[in-house]
């Protein structure tokens, strides 16, 4: 039994940290929606087969790929918690083409980027996997229309992501403050475990798929060369869990474009933006290649990015190969 009195509650430190700041007011209705939407998809991800949520849904989604079952699944899960939380004004979500457009009264003070199941390759084989969000205050009093939802990564208030691994922990960043809370399953109780999370100096990992090594241009091959050299790689598959594990420990993901993916595969405005906007807060950095993840202007909902994501230092110098530097 994980005693729950030695932490704070993520209740307890939500109430006290962000009530009654103009930005953040509102916000701890939010997280906690999120964390009780992140234990309903827990439990289904522990029981899998005996959830019955393993395997596709026959459908394919915006980007073409087959959805997982646990992708409908934490979708649906995320939308309607986030939708009776009553401080949601819109979503967007991975699996979903549209917004999802809530309310607009002055409560509905936040707009929610999604990406319900990341790492879905993994989902059948039981490797860790996570759900990602990003999180922007609503300008006052403009109706909500999809182009709401078109903000770049630098208005971000907040932003948290979820990793289903040996234990589900759940990582929250407001400006220049990152915590991680774990999942106490019993109880089903998140509990501060890592307060004030900052990337630590050292770099030992770097995370990139080495199978697209021959689908990449010039500079981009040295500048994984160069991370060869220097640092041992560590590659699950599902962003969330190298990230998490990068954020902990020190590291840099890197997912460049290439010939499969001209734009790069990631999506930048729930993967790139929300992830970066933690890295930032944590002194690490997010980068194109060419420019910081979080000042990219967005043109449409599902568009992607390349990413470079990590150690402020190593991904600077990451940057600077790929550019050609
Ligand atoms: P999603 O499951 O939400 O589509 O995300 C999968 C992403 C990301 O989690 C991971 O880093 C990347 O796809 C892995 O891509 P490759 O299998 O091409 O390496
Ligand atoms: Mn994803
Ligand atoms: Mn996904």
């Amino acid at each position: 039994m994980v005693i729950v009195g030695q932490h704070r509650t993520l209740s307890e430190f939500a109430t006290s940290a962000w009530s009654g700041h103009d930005q953040l007011d509102g916000l701890d209705a939010v997280i906690m929606a999120i964390a009780k939407g992140s234990y309903k998809v827990s439990q289904k991800i522990r029981a899998a087969t005996l959830a019955d949520v393993l395997g596709v849904t026959g459908e394919t989604n915006v980007h073409g790929e087959m959805v997982q079952r646990l992708d409908a699944a934490s979708s649906d899960i995320f939308v309607d918690i986030l939708r009776q939380c009553g401080h949601v004004a819109v979503i967007g979500c991975e699996e979903i083409e549209e917004p999802v457009i809530v309310g607009d009264d002055p409560q509905h003070a936040f707009m929610v980027l999604m990406d319900p199941l990341d790492g879905s390759s993994n989902i059948d084989v039981a490797v860790s996997i996570g759900s990602i969000f990003g999180i922007w205050r609503r300008s006052d009093n403009d109706r909500v229309t999809d182009a709401s939802l078109l903000r770049p990564g630098n208005e971000q208030v907040a932003a948290a992501y979820i990793v289903y691994g040996s234990s589900t922990v759940l990582v929250v960043a407001t400006r220049n403050s990152v915590q991680g809370f774990t999942l106490d399953p019993e109880s089903g109780v998140f509990v501060l475990t890592h307060p004030d999370i900052n990337i630590p100096m050292e770099c030992p990992y770097y995370s990139t798929n080495e199978g697209n090594f021959k689908a990449l241009n010039e500079t981009s091959r040295r500048a994984v060369k160069n991370l060869r050299a220097a640092y041992s790689q560590r590659y699950v598959g599902s962003l969330v869990a190298d990230f998490h594990r990068n954020l902990l420990k020190g590291g840099i993901f890197l997912y460049p474009a290439d010939r499969n993916y001209p734009e790069g595969k990631l999506r930048l405005m729930y993967e790139a933006n929300p992830l970066g906007f933690v890295a930032e807060q944590a002194g690490g950095a997010a980068s194109t290649g060419k420019q910081r993840i979080l000042d990219i202007l967005p043109e449409h909902l599902h568009q992607r990015t390349p990413l470079i994501l990590g150690n402020r230092d190593v991904v600077e110098q990451t940057a600077s190969l790929i550019k050609g530097g």
